[in-house]
């Protein structure tokens, strides 16, 4: 079946949907992003990411290409021009197309890219199941991360770090020594009375969709939580460690940089978070 992707107002079959050489997005990274996770054909979490794709707009004094709702119905379209049951949808705005020249261009149409396709969630439940390793990095990124920008270099080079010490995700560590987030997660440690630490929002992180969910989903049921900061060596010697993202929901990590993590093994607040967590994803995407 042929994949399709959206580009500026067109349906196209994937192979043929570009770009200009001159989209701000390729010359400047001048562009935010937004992922969706699919489950059962429909968006989870439709509005949270809408309204932090907003935010990100607003930081880079960009204009929304189109009202939410028509956004709504493209992104919808393109999930069910490829079939995906189980899958994401990633939407990108970039400033427009213009001669390079660092500052705003007058009069440009921001660019519009949303692509979609499938994920295993079979073999992601079996890489929650038995947990990943995750490896640390110094935070060497910009003071703006709380905005989704597609200029995401350091973690790329980061998370090439990772894949080649056979690791699932990078912890990066700021210049003081406490724990940022991941290259594509926000992290959180379990300490030794049972609280649930992540740091807290600033212009450092990304106030990520499946972050805001959680801790809302783990107070509810009375599980304990504390937002601040927190070092490498207290990360290291945590009862459990977790990462969240919209893609992969919660996945536990039972190795740090080589240090085990408790016994090795997906502690079970963690379990306990990742299935409330779907239940509340599907329950988002009018699944019941
Ligand atoms: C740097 C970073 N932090 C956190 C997250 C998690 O955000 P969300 O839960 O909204 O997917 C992401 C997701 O892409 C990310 O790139």
């Amino acid at each position: 079946m042929a994949r399709i992707s959206y580009v500026n107002g067109r349906y196209l079959a994937h192979k043929h949907a570009q770009v200009s050489v001159e989209d701000r997005g390729y010359q400047f990274s001048d562009a935010v992003y937004e992922v969706w996770s699919v489950m059962g054909g429909r968006l989870a979490d439709l509005d949270g990411h809408l309204i932090r794709l907003q935010r990100s707009l607003n930081a880079l004094r960009i204009d929304r290409p189109m009202s939410m709702a028509a956004l709504m119905v493209v992104l919808n379209e393109v999930v069910r021009r490829n079939h995906i049951q189980e899958g994401m949808v990633y939407l990108q705005i970039s400033r427009g197309v213009a001669p390079r020249d660092h500052a705003f261009p007058v009069n440009t149409k921001p660019s519009v890219v949303i692509t979609a396709r499938s994920v295993d969630r079979a073999a992601a439940d079996l890489k929650a199941q038995s947990g990943v390793k995750i490896i640390s990095q110094p935070d060497i990124r910009w003071g703006r991360c709380d905005i989704k920008t597609v200029s995401l270099l350091p973690n790329v080079l980061a998370k090439q770090i990772a894949r080649d010490q056979g690791a699932h995700e990078v912890v990066f560590v700021d210049r003081d020594g406490f724990v940022s987030e991941g290259a594509s997660t926000n992290v959180y440690m379990v300490d030794q009375s049972g609280v649930v630490k992540t740091r807290t929002l600033s212009a450092n992180i990304l106030a990520g969709v499946t972050r805001a969910n959680l801790l809302q989903l783990a107070s509810e049921r009375q599980i304990r939580i504390e937002e601040g900061a927190f070092t490498l060596a207290e990360l290291k010697s945590a009862r459990e460690v977790f990462i969240t993202a919209a893609t992969s929901f919660l996945m536990p990590v039972i190795c740090v940089d080589g240090h085990i993590i408790h016994d090795g093994k997906p502690g079970p607040l963690s379990a306990q978070l990742r299935a409330i967590y779907i239940e509340q994803a599907r329950l988002s995407a009018g699944i019941v």
